[in-house]
Parts: structure tokens; C-alpha cells; sequence
């Protein structure tokens, strides 16, 4: 096993760190093979990422990722988007699920859903054309694209509880007609109970009764939207992971940014993170991952948190007491 580890910038080079102790606590046979990619190499180097680096990639079979800060270049191309097609990582799968003892905006902690964003087309199509009186995106949904978001999220909903909600906005996106269309044949096809919602129904109806809901899948920029708002109920963007998944390769980043803001301090979550591992673990099959729910319970019990849940641990401090709990109870 090949695992490519990016720290990228900002507090992504805090929090991977802190998640790399917990993932050296299972004793695994890792090959890592660091990579520095994004802003700070840009600044270095005057490229974020070479095609030399897409072929390490490549040689990888997964990647755990911190977060990069956008390159302020007007001809930039986002390094997380250009892997993401060139990896073909088409299913962005976030759960949201709360933490032990964290409450989010709305104090509930009944739920405990996952978003299934397709990650490869809709509004991220990178067909446009930028003009200074008239700019446009092509949104592309394809049967293709459509087929395989579903098909991913049926076989999630069999493992849980056999239910699919489909998030679409056709009653004025008529490209949405086809992604509703097979997402229903799917479903049906795979014997899944599913219901569809248009996004902003589902929006409000997320905030409101988010534990009506179990798999969620939607295009793109809808998933995206909904990942952040619904890190809100967990209670902050620093606990919610997110794997990039495709046919031959993972990745996983957590849905936090670089946060300048407080990058260097030593006080970034880490969680996120570490459940990126705990995904990344997960992903390979390995039946332990689920230790790292319980060493995460351990450490919050314990108050050995960051300031951004009322603590005075550092991001390392974190890392470190979830790895100890690891190692003592694998
Ligand atoms: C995310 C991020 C990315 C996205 C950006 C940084 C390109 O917001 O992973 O959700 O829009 O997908
Ligand atoms: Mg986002």
C-alpha cells in the first residue's frame, strides 16, 4: 500500500501530522510518500502542482490530504479539482454524524447521514468562458456520471438502512431530469426505498429534521453547499472528513480549508482529520478502524480538546492522546 501524504497549506500542515501519528499507531505496512503541493510550492517554485507529481499520484493508491490555500493567479487550476479528474475520484462521500458530547447550531444529535456528492461533472465541468459582459459554466450531467453516483450510493444505503434520498433541482434545471431519472432507476433496480427533494426544500428540511435523512445523493455544487451547511449541525467544519472515492483510488481530506487565519498557532482541529483516517482505514478494508470513534469519545470525554470546543490542547496534543488510546486498545 502506496499512500501519498499532502500537507498542502495552512493548518493542513498541522492536522495531517497529528492524523499520521494516529494512523502509525495501527502498525500497518505503509509506503509514504510525501508530496508538496499548492500555495506555498507555487510560491517556491511558480507551479502548485507538475505533471511529474500527477504521476506520483498515480503510482499511489491513496491519498491523505490536508487542505490548500487557492492560488491568487487568474489562470490557476485547482489543484484538488485537476486530481479529482485526473484520479477519476467521482463519488465525495461526507458523512455528517455528530461527535460525543458536541452539539451543533440546532442542539440535536439524533442523526447521522451521509452525502454522497457526484464529483466529476455538473457545475465543475470546467467548460466556461469568462467574458467582461457575458460569462458562462456548462453544467454537464451525464448518464454515465449519473449511473455510477447512484449505483455508489445504493450499495451505501444496503449496508445501512435501504434508504436514498435523491437531491435534484428539475422543476428549473431540466439537465437535473436526467440525474433525478437515473437516480430513481437506480434505486429501484437495487430494490432501495428513495425519495427525491428539490435543494432548497432540502436545505431547510436538513437544518430542521436532519435525522429524517440516512444516504443523501446530489450533483456537485449542490454537494457541496450541503457539506458546509451541514457541518453546522456537527457543530464546526474542523470534525466533518470527506473520502474522494473512484474505481482505482481514494482520497481523503477533510472539509475544512487551509484557514490562514489561524494556521501556525498550533491550535487547528485535527479531528476532521483523523476521521479522514479512520475513512481511509475503512476504505482498505480494515476492521479496527472503528477504535478510532472510540480513542475520539476518549480524548473529548477527557477534554483534551482544542480551543474551537472551549479546550486549551494544541493540534499535536490531540493527535498524540488519540494515537495513545490506539495503541493501548487495538
Ligand atoms: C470542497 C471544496 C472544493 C470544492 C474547492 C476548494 C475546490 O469546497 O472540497 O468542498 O468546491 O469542491
Ligand atoms: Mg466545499
Amino acid at each position: 500500500m502506496k499512500l501519498a501524504v499532502i500537507e498542502g497549506d495552512g493548518i493542513g500542515r498541522e492536522v495531517i501530522p497529528a492524523a499520521v501519528k494516529v494512523l502509525d499507531a495501527f502498525g500497518l505496512e505503509f509506503e509514504k510518500v510525501p508530496l508538496e503541493l499548492g500555495y506555498a510550492r507555487w510560491e517556491r517554485t511558480g507551479t502548485a502542482m507538475s505533471s511529474g507529481d500527477l504521476e506520483t499520484l498515480k503510482e499511489c493508491n491513496a491519498v491523505l490530504f490536508g487542505a490548500i490555500t487557492t492560488v491568487p493567479d487568474p489562470n490557476y487550476k485547482s489543484v484538488l479539482l485537476t486530481i479529482r479528474k485526473e484520479l477519476d475520484l467521482y463519488a465525495n462521500i461526507r458523512p455528517v454524524k455528530p461527535l460525543p458530547g458536541i452539539t451543533g447550531i440546532t442542539g440535536k444529535s439524533d442523526f447521522d447521514f451521509i452525502i454522497v456528492r457526484e464529483n466529476t461533472e455538473g457545475l465543475y465541468s470546467g467548460i466556461e468562458e469568462i467574458g467582461s459582459d457575458l460569462s458562462w459554466t456548462k453544467r454537464v450531467i451525464t448518464r454515465k456520471g449519473s449511473e455510477r453516483i447512484a449505483e455508489y450510493a445504493c450499495k451505501l444505503a444496503k449496508k445501512r438502512k435501504n434508504k436514498l434520498t435523491i437531491v435534484h433541482k428539475s422543476n428549473v434545471l431540466k439537465s437535473d431530469k436526467l440525474f433525478l431519472d437515473v437516480c430513481r432507476q437506480t434505486a429501484a433496480d437495487n430494490r432501495i426505498e428513495y425519495e427525491d427533494m428539490l435543494v432548497d426544500s432540502m436545505a431547510y428540511s436538513l437544518m430542521m429534521y436532519p435525522e429524517r435523512y440516512d444516504v443523501v445523493v446530489t450533483t456537485n455544487l449542490f454537494g457541496d453547499i450541503l457539506s458546509d451547511m451541514c457541518a453546522a449541525l456537527v457543530g464546526s467544519l474542523g470534525l466533518v472528513p470527506s473520502a474522494n472515492i473512484g474505481d482505482k483510488y481514494a482520497f481523503f481530506e477533510p472539509v475544512h480549508g487551509s484557514a490562514p487565519d489561524i494556521a501556525g498557532k498550533d491550535i487547528a482541529n485535527p479531528l476532521a482529520a483523523i476521521l479522514c483516517v479512520k475513512m481511509l482505514l475503512e476504505w482498505m478494508g480494515e476492521p479496527r478502524s472503528q477504535i478510532i470513534d472510540e480513542a475520539i469519545a476518549n480524548v473529548l470525554q477527557k477534554k483534551i480538546i482544542t480551543p474551537d470546543l472551549g479546550g486549551k490542547a494544541s493540534t499535536m496534543e490531540v493527535g498524540n492522546a488519540v494515537a495513545e488510546y490506539v495503541v493501548k486498545n487495538l
